[in-house]
């Protein structure tokens, strides 16, 4: 599946005061949170719909609504939970499972270092959430992890995506859509994204 990147001049607008190095923690944080939420709302192009009949003030009518029952958002710690409030405002019912993965400063190879999702996590729709998708590690180990546990379907929300991430994340798993505020040029000799925004995780919690 190709990769679906947001292309909206509020967009543009929010990810140019994100991506500025001037910008604080808490503005970083409302603004991550914001672009979940987009990003969420596109995701939910495709859901399927169960109909239902509701009363209006006025009368009755058919109808449908989301089956909230359906879904788990899963963010991959410790950056993905700046998107959480976000997506959660969407689909308030949705289930939430926590991958924790972080990068080797040396090898840029990912550490995973805790999993916990929901019982029935194979019956439901995975949203992944990770603002940085850059080599495409991190992002295709949480993706092995969950597809180990019988998950079968499988969206990825991230905010800057490198092209060597989306090629590798496409190349291994087909079948997971891939959603994004923007792509990005390239990756530095630190495997960071340019013009990317820095440290995402660092710059949601304050950490440098
Ligand atoms: C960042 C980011 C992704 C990963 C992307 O996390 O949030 O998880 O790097 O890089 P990759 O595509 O090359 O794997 P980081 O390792 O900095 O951990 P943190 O979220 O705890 O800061
Ligand atoms: N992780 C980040 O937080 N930023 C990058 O540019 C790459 C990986």
């Amino acid at each position: 599946m190709k990769t679906i990147e947001l292309n909206h001049p509020l967009i543009e607008h929010k990810l140019a005061i994100l991506r500025d190095k001037k910008t604080g923690t808490k503005e970083f944080r409302e603004l991550v949170n914001e672009i979940g939420m987009f990003l969420c709302y596109e995701a939910m192009k495709d859901a399927k719909l169960v109909k239902t009949e509701i009363e209006t003030p006025i009368c009755k009518m058919k109808t449908a609504k989301l089956d909230e029952d359906k879904y788990a958002f899963v963010p991959i710690l410790r950056a993905g939970m700046g998107m959480l409030d976000g997506v959660i405002s969407v689909i308030p019912n949705a289930k939430v499972g926590h991958i924790g993965m972080y990068r080797n400063e040396e090898t840029f190879e990912p550490v995973n270092y805790f999993f916990k999702v929901p019982k029935d996590i194979q019956k439901r729709e995975v949203i992944i959430l990770d603002p940085m998708l850059a080599t495409g590690g991190s992002g295709l180990d949480a993706i092995d992890l969950l597809k180990s546990k019988g998950v079968k379907k499988i969206k990825f929300l991230c905010i800057i995506a490198a092209p060597e991430g989306i090629k590798l994340i496409e190349k291994k798993h087909p079948d997971v859509q891939i959603y994004c505020a923007h792509i990005d040029d390239h990756l530095n000799e630190n495997k960071y994204i340019v013009p990317g925004l820095g440290d995402a995780g660092d710059r949601i919690f304050g950490t440098k």
